[in-house]
């Protein structure tokens, strides 16, 4: 697909050019906070109703950028897509989050896992992404995304949401190589559904590591980032894949923003625990950066979300290479006319930040 984009910014950020402000869009930006979102979802009957109708999923795509100015849009899915594909069969069970009702528990299991088909299971996923493309007709780009293996296997060797994945980490513990064979067929997948998105028509990508952070540095390295790095090797080595950005962004894991920035992946994603000073200078340069607002100032007065949506345009500098982002998805529970506010404060303090008049 060649159409010219009207929009570059967010592209040209990830690859540390200038560009005349900060690009902004927010994770899960397509998602219960809007009406218009809750609606559709009503129609759909259910979220992997919704998911896995490409029109539908190309409606809440776009919901949000006509009602803001935002930098990119995101496909609307789901990282356990994969799981699904794979034959867990996952449900939601309503307000109870992601639920699987064969999960992955003994070494047959894991034997049997295969890279799914994408152009069978997981066709709806590339009919929505050329879906979108075709309705977006260059107004920003799209951001294609997968989940990390490790964050994958969570899910999948629980069975549902934890506070602690204690499953997961004891597999590791007792049986490494098993859970290695778990991962890296997770690792493959999530390279061939990523190059597949990139083939029908993404722009960016992004590997969402939820649960990276509830590992040690050392394990870290071991069980989720050698495997993200794995996922963007390959990409480098796809002809569909092979120029687009590729965005890791493992939540909670900051003291390994250094070794994370050696992966060959164009930028890192934030939470708000760090600051973005302390955050470029663990990366040196190497990649650029996604965040870091904490979501739950969206909840303050309109005056704070400014104020705090400077301090963190602040933290990052007038210096190339900064994607505005939530440090973590946005609520439900956010107004939302704050988000407005959010995008137009993001949008007229980048060129201040730049000398530029707003
Ligand atoms: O950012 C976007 O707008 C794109 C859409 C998107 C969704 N999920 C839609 C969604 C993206 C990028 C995701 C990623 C995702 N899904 C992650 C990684 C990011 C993160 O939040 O850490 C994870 C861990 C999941 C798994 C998942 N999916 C959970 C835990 C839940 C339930 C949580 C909740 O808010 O209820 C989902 C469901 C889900 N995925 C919803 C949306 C909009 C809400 C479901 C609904 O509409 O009922």
């Amino acid at each position: 697909m060649t159409d010219i984009l009207k929009n570059d910014r967010f592209l040209r950020a990830l690859r540390r050019e200038p560009v005349d402000t900060t690009p902004i869009w927010v994770m899960r930006q397509a998602g219960r906070y809007l009406p218009e979102y809750r609606a559709t979802r009503e129609r759909a009957g259910s979220f992997m109703g919704l998911a896995q109708n490409p029109e539908l999923a190309c409606e809440v795509t776009l919901q949000p950028l006509e009602r803001f100015d935002l930098d990119a849009a995101i496909l609307f899915s789901d990282i356990l897509t994969i799981p699904d594909a794979m034959g867990l069969g996952l449900s939601f069970a309503h307000g109870e989050g992601p639920q699987f009702a064969r999960p992955v528990r003994t070494t047959a299991d894991i034997n049997r896992l295969a890279v799914p088909d994408m152009d069978g299971e997981l066709r709806y996923v590339m009919d929505a992404v050329r879906l979108i493309r075709r309705e977006l007709a260059g107004r920003v780009p799209l951001i294609g995304f997968a989940g990390s293996p490790w964050t994958l296997a969570c899910y999948m060797v629980e069975g549902h949401g934890s506070r602690d994945y204690v499953s997961l980490k004891a597999l590791c513990w007792n049986e490494p190589q098993l859970a290695h064979r778990l991962l890296d067929v997770l690792a493959r997948s999530v390279a061939a559904y990523l190059s597949a998105q990139a083939a029908a028509g993404a722009q960016a990508l992004m590997v969402f590591d939820s649960w990276g952070g509830m590992l040690g540095p050392a394990p870290f390295r071991e069980f989720s980032l050698r495997y993200m790095a794995q996922i963007v090797a390959a990409l480098k080595d796809d002809a569909h894949a092979r120029d687009l950005p590729v965005i890791l962004f493992s939540k909670g894991a900051n003291a390994s923003l250094a070794a994370m920035a050696d992966s060959g992946c164009a930028a890192l994603g934030v939470d708000w625990t760090i600051d973005l000073a302390d955050a470029r200078r663990a990366v040196a340069g190497k990649v650029a950066l996604q965040g870091n607002m904490d979501p739950a100032i969206l909840r303050a007065s309109v005056d704070v979300i400014r104020r705090e949506a400077r301090a963190v345009l602040d933290s990052y500098g007038p210096h190339p290479g900064h994607v505005f982002n939530l440090g973590h998805g946005i609520t439900p529970e956010v107004d939302p006319e704050h988000v407005r506010v959010l995008v137009d404060e993001v949008h007229t303090y980048g060129r201040v930040l730049r000398g530029m008049p707003a």
